[in-house]
């Protein structure tokens, strides 16, 4: 995935705003050690220093740490794949907002999971529950391929008892998985729409002409109008999975 960290950091920036209520399920502890997998632009990593001074952020995307080391100079910042972050034992706890939805071998992230946490250690993370985005992915689709079909997705969005068992598996012990609503307002008026799909659904839209783009984005706009437009902006349809679990 090619990310354009600018456009995220400016108009996306609701990604780590609902980030800080997950934020309020980490305890404070000068002590613990704690790793933000897929950090992004690094908002959240650096919140979490109010938490412990101990803090690293972590993401497969070189454009975004680059990012997050401009803007917050002096932290940890890595570019490594989730699926093979190198410590063992190390973290006391894990945490990931919005980030686990883009990784394909969720059997894979969580051994990794497992692996770096220390024992007793905890993962707290939320990302995209089943129906997550349905809407927009099956407008998206419709328009994309000219002929509607249901919506398949190149993202990983788990029902609560699919990701149950998944964290079980992986040896870790599940205290809270639940799933809920949250009808997200997208920034800038009529244009959020278009903006929010020419960020998250680039690798679908990178091949194809600026000309196609706009009448995808029209397309999608007019199927969508009287779901999610409110008269003055789009409220995407998303859906999280809110996860607390112990090795
Ligand atoms: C999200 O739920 O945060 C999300 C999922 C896929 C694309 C963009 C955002």
């Amino acid at each position: 995935m090619d990310w354009n960290a600018d456009l995220y950091e400016n108009k996306h920036d609701f990604v780590a705003e609902y980030g800080m209520d997950l934020l309020s399920n980490v305890p404070e502890n000068p002590d613990q050690s704690i790793l933000d997998l897929g950090c992004g632009t690094g908002t959240l990593t650096h919140a979490l220093l109010e938490k412990s001074p101990f803090v690293t952020g972590m993401d497969a995307s070189p454009e975004m740490i680059i990012k997050a080391r401009q803007l917050y100079p002096g932290m940890d910042f890595r570019v490594m794949d989730a699926c093979r972050m190198p410590w063992n034992g190390w973290f006391d706890i894990v945490f990931s907002n919005a980030a686990f939805h883009w990784i394909p071998d969720q059997g894979a992230l969580l051994k990794a999971v497992f692996r770096v946490l220390k024992p007793q250690g905890r993962l707290i993370c939320e990302f995209g529950a089943h129906r997550n985005i349905l809407r927009i992915r099956e407008a998206f689709q419709a328009s994309l391929l000219g002929k509607e079909l249901p919506a398949k997705t190149r993202f990983y969005f788990p029902t609560v008892e699919e990701y149950q068992c998944l964290l079980e598996q992986a040896g870790l012990h599940p205290e809270t998985v639940m799933d809920f609503d949250r009808p997200t307002p997208l920034k800038d008026g009529p244009d959020g729409l278009r903006n929010w799909a020419r960020q998250f659904f680039w690798a679908d839209l990178k091949d194809r002409h600026e000309k196609r783009r706009i009448r995808i984005f029209e397309e999608m706009e007019a199927a969508l109008r009287n779901e999610l437009w409110d008269g003055s902006q789009w409220v995407a349809d998303y859906r999280r999975i809110r996860v607390t679990a112990v090795k």
